[in-house]
């Protein structure tokens, strides 16, 4: 398989893409980090880009008249780039169909729960975790998934659990499973990478 050339959708902060280009830096990880897109001209995600060198675009809605307009800008960039897999790494926009259908089981996502229970719309941030503390549950954790036309519902790639305890208030469960996001989600990668996950 081609080394892994991975594109960034990026919203706000960007850890679990620092995780990511760290573990490539550590040599723990067989890809390139080629672009990182962010529909918030604000977005950490596009400073840490620019510290690392990496190509950032800041590609908004506001930017066009359509929705496909949006889609095709955001393909176009990806292909430009060389990308042959897409990370979403708290991106808050739904991707579009030519994206999906260009990128076809080659869009991921991190979810801050264990899929198939809470995720969906609405499913996002401290939403999640609140949810998870009213439901009793005793377990939450990350899920990487191959991303569909439907929220958090592609097929599982890899999941990381954590204990929820009972002291646990949503601001310690959400630094506790980011902690584990930035685990798995380089290490779903490097499997892809090395032939364990087959995304086809
Ligand atoms: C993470 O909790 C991830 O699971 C969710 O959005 C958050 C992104 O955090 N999809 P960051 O921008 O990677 O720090």
């Amino acid at each position: 398989m081609k080394k892994l050339r991975i594109g960034f959708l990026a919203s706000h902060n960007g850890s679990n893409m620092q995780a990511i280009i760290d573990a490539i830096k550590k040599g723990e990880l067989d890809a390139e980090p080629a672009v990182v897109i962010s529909n918030n001209s604000n977005a950490y995600a596009l400073e840490r880009a620019k510290k690392e060198g990496i190509p950032a675009y800041h590609i908004s809605s506001k930017h066009f008249e359509t929705e496909e307009q949006l889609d095709q800008e955001i393909l176009n960039t990806l292909i430009k780039h060389n990308v042959n897999i897409v990370c979403l790494a708290g991106y808050m926009k739904k991707i579009g169909p030519k994206v999906l259908a260009h990128f076809k089981n080659r869009v991921l996502n991190i979810h801050p729960a264990l899929l198939p229970k809470f995720g969906g719309k609405g499913m996002f941030g401290r939403y999640v975790h609140e949810a998870v503390l009213k439901a009793g549950e005793k377990q939450s954790g990350c899920t990487v998934h191959i991303v569909d036309e439907h929220y958090d519902h592609g097929k599982i790639l890899g999941q990381r659990v954590v204990p929820v305890l009972a002291e646990d208030t949503v601001e310690t469960l959400s630094q506790k499973v980011l902690e584990e996001e930035h685990k798995l989600y380089p290490e779903v990668l490097q499997k892809i990478a090395n032939g364990e996950i087959e995304l086809d």
